[in-house]
């Protein structure tokens, strides 16, 4: 869109950009470039135009657009990039520009889900305003084995983004939430597609939901003693999501470049991940009774598994599945 265009524009100058500059940039009418101003200005961007000068931005909502976002990425980034006000869930919308051939590297962002997917058939929180919903299509040409590698990797990705940008440190619970005072700001759900024949991964949607600056009162009662938000653990402080946006996406795009070397991932992932030396209760995808079974996370593997002693004496190496970490999450 057009103002998407002209907000990017004005976004990178420091000073006035000329109307004239903007049309010639743009190959549009100098009355088009009015109207996409006089948009921006109804949607809270505040615009100051001198008749000799041109525009310049001085105020910015803090607004998930798409003309935000393109300011801060690379020239040509903003190609494959989707932003939305409302959603189902981007996970859904970007499964159907994948099968209509969306590339890998594609990127759908909304402001507000509907029907937010989280893990095991749960639903995930998305109010408006306040936290990044996004999804990244991957296709990484690796068999499934690898899989669990990947979503690890986002961890590390995400938790890069979140110090790039605001100079924050977080931690991560296996395998890929991500937390601040050990309460959730993160989560990720990746759903994959595999063709049959060579068991050869196909597609990656990898969900990633992020608490920016959600107050208490945005989450409800069920996941009150599990979430939190960058902002609540901040003093409140509110923080630019569309910087944040932005960062997810150039440390994604840096993913899928680094596919499949793992070595940056796998040491900064045993550095963030608060789960070795932990006691837990193991889910493993097939649990039998309901039951978990309990003992100590021992240290993460070369593949990302989770080494645990059990509390009979086995070891074993988790590849999938979840743990309730003892002190997190209300587990006493
Ligand atoms: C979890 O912690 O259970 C995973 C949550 C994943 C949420 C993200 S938000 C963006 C993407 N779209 C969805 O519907 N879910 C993922």
């Amino acid at each position: 869109m057009l103002k998407d265009d002209v907000l990017k524009l004005i976004s990178r100058e420091n000073d006035y950009i000329s109307g004239e500059t903007i049309s010639h940039k743009l190959g549009v009418s100098r009355a088009a470039v009015n109207s996409a101003v006089k948009a921006l200005r109804e949607e809270g961007f505040e615009i100051v135009s001198s008749t000799n000068k041109g525009y310049l931005l001085t105020n910015s909502p803090d607004t998930l657009s798409k003309g935000s976002i393109a300011a801060l990425l690379p020239d040509t980034r903003d190609k494959d990039l989707y932003v939305y006000g409302s959603v189902t869930s981007t996970n859904t919308v970007l499964k159907d520009l994948s099968s209509n051939g969306a590339p890998s590297g594609t990127v759908v962002i909304a402001d507000h889900q509907t029907g937010g997917k989280g893990r095991r058939g749960r639903s995930f929180v998305s109010p408006s305003g306040a936290g990044i919903y996004l999804s990244y299509l991957f296709k990484p040409e690796s068999g499934f084995d690898k899989i669990s590698d990947l979503t690890s990797w986002t961890a590390v990705a995400v938790a890069d983004a979140i110090k790039n940008s605001y100079g924050l440190d977080s931690q991560i619970k296996w395998v890929n939430d991500l937390l601040i005072n050990r309460k959730k700001i993160c989560g990720i759900l990746t759903e994959v597609s595999v063709e049959g024949e060579s068991g050869f991964i196909d597609t990656c949607i990898i969900g990633i939901g992020i608490n920016v600056n959600e107050a208490a009162s945005d989450f409800p009662p069920e996941v009150s003693g599990v979430a939190t938000s960058i902002s609540i653990e901040n003093g409140g402080e509110k923080f630019s999501r569309c910087k944040l946006a932005s960062e997810v996406i150039l440390s994604m795009d840096k993913l899928k470049e680094n596919w499949p070397d793992s070595s940056y991932y796998l040491e900064r992932y045993r550095e963030l991940n608060i789960t070795a030396g932990s006691k837990v209760t193991a889910f493993p995808l097939m649990i039998e009774n309901g039951q978990g079974r309990t003992g100590t996370a021992v240290g993460i593997n070369d593949d990302f598994s989770l080494k645990v002693r059990f509390d009979d004496g086995s070891v074993q190496d988790l590849k999938n599945g979840e743990v309730s970490v003892r002190g997190l999450y209300g587990y006493t």
